[in-house]
């Protein structure tokens, strides 16, 4: 009882109320800290266009594998990468798809499935809707749900794209990590024929280029090794809060000293960027073409038009 009194007289005692002031500040802030983690992740965030999105900060495992038959969910198991993959022609194709761009992955798989290669399909599922659609148009593919909610076909440079683009190097990790040498490829190509002869197998990553300056994040193959993951590591950290840089940062990260990732270019007559196939080649050049990237133009519409028209869209 003393104690209080004596702790009550100093609360009043005009000398100590700056510090007790500066203190009580220090701990209200704290406090609304504190609710505003824990309160406002649950609800999830509001982002500039009015969605709502869920986990904001993602945990270090981007998704988890979804059981269907059990609806429990199990996550996705990880390996030590402490030496190469064994077989670098062992390769896993990676996807990410959202219901907006859901029949450009239809598309994307007409392609494939001609190829007959058969190599495992993973596909990062970035709504429940498309989450359930791929499953029943893709037998072969292991759909994973992304932990985004996002189904509109989103235009480039939108709030949103970022979002759905920042989460690509995480996505990438965990294949790595899972052991898996994974190709990466946007639903916005096709592949006219097998990618993996072009690639030069001496070297961390197989790139394609989107311009002579810069690297392309559309389609990379890259090799489970300590150098790529920790590459997709520094990818995924230098994003954090500036999600819309995804492009340059890839750009930064896989030239830097700093990792020591070796890259190849892929030959850019065999895998041009939008640009130069539709708006620079000729019939010839274009018969070359690997694979054929719909990218240097903004909007689904514009983007299945222009497939059309070279005829390049099959669904
Ligand atoms: C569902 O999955 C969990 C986690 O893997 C497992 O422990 C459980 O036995 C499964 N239940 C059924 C009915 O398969
Ligand atoms: C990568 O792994 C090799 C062993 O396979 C090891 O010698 C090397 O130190 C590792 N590099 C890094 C950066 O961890
Ligand atoms: C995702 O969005 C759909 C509607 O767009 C909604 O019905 C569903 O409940 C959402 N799922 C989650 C996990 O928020
Ligand atoms: C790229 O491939 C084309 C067609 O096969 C070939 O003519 C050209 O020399 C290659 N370019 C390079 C830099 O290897
Ligand atoms: C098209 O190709 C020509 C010849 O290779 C080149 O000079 C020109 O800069 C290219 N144009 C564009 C828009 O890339
Ligand atoms: C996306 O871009 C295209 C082409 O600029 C435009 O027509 C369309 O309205 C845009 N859509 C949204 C949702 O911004």
């Amino acid at each position: 009882m003393r104690k209080y009194k004596s702790w009550l007289k100093t609360l009043f005692d005009s000398k100590c109320s700056l510090k007790l002031g500066v203190q009580c500040l220090v701990i209200l802030t704290m406090v609304y800290m504190f609710v505003y983690v824990n309160v406002t992740d649950k609800q999830g965030f509001k982002d500039d266009s009015g969605y709502v999105l869920r986990n904001r900060r993602p945990p270090l495992s981007p998704f988890e594998h979804f059981d269907e038959a059990n609806e429990s969910k199990t996550a996705v198991k990880f390996i030590d990468v402490t030496e190469e993959a064994l077989n670098t022609d062992d390769w896993n194709i990676l996807l990410t798809v959202n219901d907006g761009y859901f029949d450009f992955f239809r598309n994307w798989l007409w392609y494939y499935m001609k190829l007959n290669i058969n190599l495992p399909i993973t596909v990062v599922a970035e709504d429940d809707t498309v989450f359930t659609k791929i499953g029943q148009v893709c037998e072969v593919c292991t759909v994973l749900r992304s932990n985004l909610n996002i189904s509109d076909a989103v235009n480039y440079s939108l709030p949103l794209f970022r979002t759905l683009v920042s989460t690509r190097p995480m996505h990438i990790l965990t294949q790595l990590l899972s052991g898996k040498n994974t190709i990466y490829s946007d639903v916005d190509m096709v592949w006219m024929n097998d990618p993996r002869p072009y690639f030069d197998l001496s070297a961390d990553m197989n790139i394609l280029r989107d311009s002579p300056t810069k690297l392309c994040t559309g389609f990379i193959a890259i090799k489970s090794n300590n150098r790529t993951t920790k590459a997709m590591e520094k990818w995924h950290a230098r994003l954090e809060g500036k999600s819309f840089l995804n492009q340059r940062i890839f750009n930064l990260v896989v030239n830097s000293d700093e990792i020591n990732v070796d890259y190849k270019v892929l030959n850019t007559t065999l895998f041009p960027s939008g640009r130069d196939y539709f708006g620079n080649h000729t019939q010839e050049q274009r018969s070359k073409a690997i694979i054929v990237h719909n990218n240097w133009i903004v909007g689904h519409g514009n983007k299945k038009e222009r497939f059309r028209e070279f005829n390049l869209w099959k669904v």
